[in-house]
């Protein structure tokens, strides 16, 4: 069933119907473990809307072709589709042309795109690779094995115990040979959303382009690449109710022409002599192969969907739930909480472990209850390693939670207190 404390649940600012939304999320009407099924875990994955589900089906049934190959009316429909996405996802970050977006599996493939064709050409002996503690391994582990490939060197945006960072410092951070930044736009473990644009300004100033891991940004919030003026944007399709396996890279067009294809094969290239070739010009040159049509459908159906609602009223909604959550949180003395003090600094995301129980039975026992989080380190042992914690449950929370969710979380844990006597 579906509680109600005695804890003030204000009603969310942001107007949305939320009732109406989890109309659209055929998981959420399910049960899981016997208990109606309460999603928590939306960093890892967000659930599916009919619309995108429907379209995705829609392309499989009606015009299922390769695009970009045949000259019959299948195909056509399905090359339209497929182009017109990349339209709605310029418009949906605010990029000057749809060519600057390149279609990916994910985030993950996003940074290796950029790691392989930017980074291999301009990263030398002796270069300094700036990014943080609190990057994803995604984002952490592909820029060191590059600094390993070539004898360059990671160096850290400093980090507070929180997670926040301290950009006291950051313009002498450039005293350094530094060739790139690599930041998160908010961590995927505590929600922590830096200072993305004076780190891009100050990194500017001193010449050095700036790459932006938006996995568990872009999906929340309005993000304008032309505003916030970076060099790359990375994130995934799976995060932002679109389908899994398609991702997004959006590159300033200076550094995309600097950058070698990640990927060598059919469909992007012009001609193919005997020991040469010349390839196609953006976006195509960088999707070698069929790609994933019908996930690019889907994505575009999600970012529709997204619009539809409004990213500032989602951003004003979570906004909302993290700060009734961490009031709630208050509540037990024995849950430690990881991350920034200051919830407006912060995303729908919260990591805590409760007392000394490890992470995976809180985990399990949510799990009994029907309520699914994520647990153990989370893609992230640098930010473990600072906060000295070998893991954490982690609640992540969209656009569908409500306050009755965090409130059956928070029932979740008084039971993992009454099975370990707390
Ligand atoms: N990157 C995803 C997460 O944080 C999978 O859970």
């Amino acid at each position: 069933m579906r509680s109600s404390l005695s804890v003030d649940k204000t009603p969310s600012r942001s107007g949305l119907d939320i009732a109406k939304i989890r109309e659209d999320f055929p998981n959420l009407g399910k049960s899981m473990r016997g208990k109606p099924f309460v999603y928590l875990d939306n960093g890892a994955t967000s659930l599916k809307p009919r619309q995108v589900i429907e379209s995705e089906i829609r392309y499989y049934e009606e015009y299922c072709a390769n695009i970009h190959r045949g000259v019959y009316e299948f195909s056509e429909i399905a090359t339209e589709e497929y182009d017109s996405v990349r339209s709605k996802v310029a418009r949906f970050i605010g990029a000057p042309e749809d060519g600057h977006v390149i279609f990916t599996r994910g985030t993950t493939e996003s940074v290796n795109v950029v790691m392989h064709g930017w980074g291999r050409k301009n990263v030398g002996e002796g270069d300094v690779i700036l990014i943080s503690e609190i990057e994803h391994h995604a984002n952490y582990v592909t820029w060191q094995q590059l600094a390993q490939e070539k004898g360059a060197r990671l160096e850290f945006i400093p980090a507070r115990p929180d997670g926040s960072f301290d950009l006291s410092g950051l313009d002498a951070l450039f005293e350094m040979p530094v060739k790139i930044v690599a930041v998160t736009a908010m961590s995927n473990v505590t929600g922590y959303k830096p200072d993305i644009k004076t780190i891009i300004d100050t990194a500017h100033r001193h010449d050095v382009p700036v790459l932006v891991d938006a996995a568990q940004y872009a999906s929340h919030h309005t993000v304008n690449v032309a505003e916030l003026d970076c060099d790359f944007l990375c994130f995934s399709g799976h995060k932002m109710c679109g389908p899994t396996g398609i991702g997004v890279l959006y590159g300033h067009e200076r550094m995309l022409a600097d950058m070698d294809p990640y990927m060598y094969g059919g469909d992007m290239v012009v001609r193919v002599k005997r020991d040469t070739s010349t390839f196609k010009p953006l976006p195509e040159r960088f999707e070698a192969g069929t790609p994933n049509i019908a996930g690019v459908i889907g994505l575009g159906a999600a970012v529709e969907y997204l619009q539809g609602i409004g990213m500032d009223a989602i951003a004003e909604h979570e906004a909302h739930l993290i700060e009734y959550t961490l009031s709630r949180a208050a509540e037990f003395p024995d849950l430690v909480s990881y991350g920034p003090a200051d919830h407006s600094t912060r995303g729908g995301i919260f990591s805590f472990n409760l007392g000394d129980v490890h992470s995976h039975d809180v985990g399990s026992i949510l799990d009994q209850e029907g309520v699914a989080v994520r647990t153990g380190f989370h893609c992230a042992q640098p930010i473990m390693r600072l906060f000295g914690v070998p893991g954490t449950v982690r609640a992540s929370m969209y656009l569908y939670n409500d306050t009755d969710d965090i409130d059956m979380l928070f029932e979740g844990l008084d039971k993992v207190r009454g099975i370990f006597n707390r």
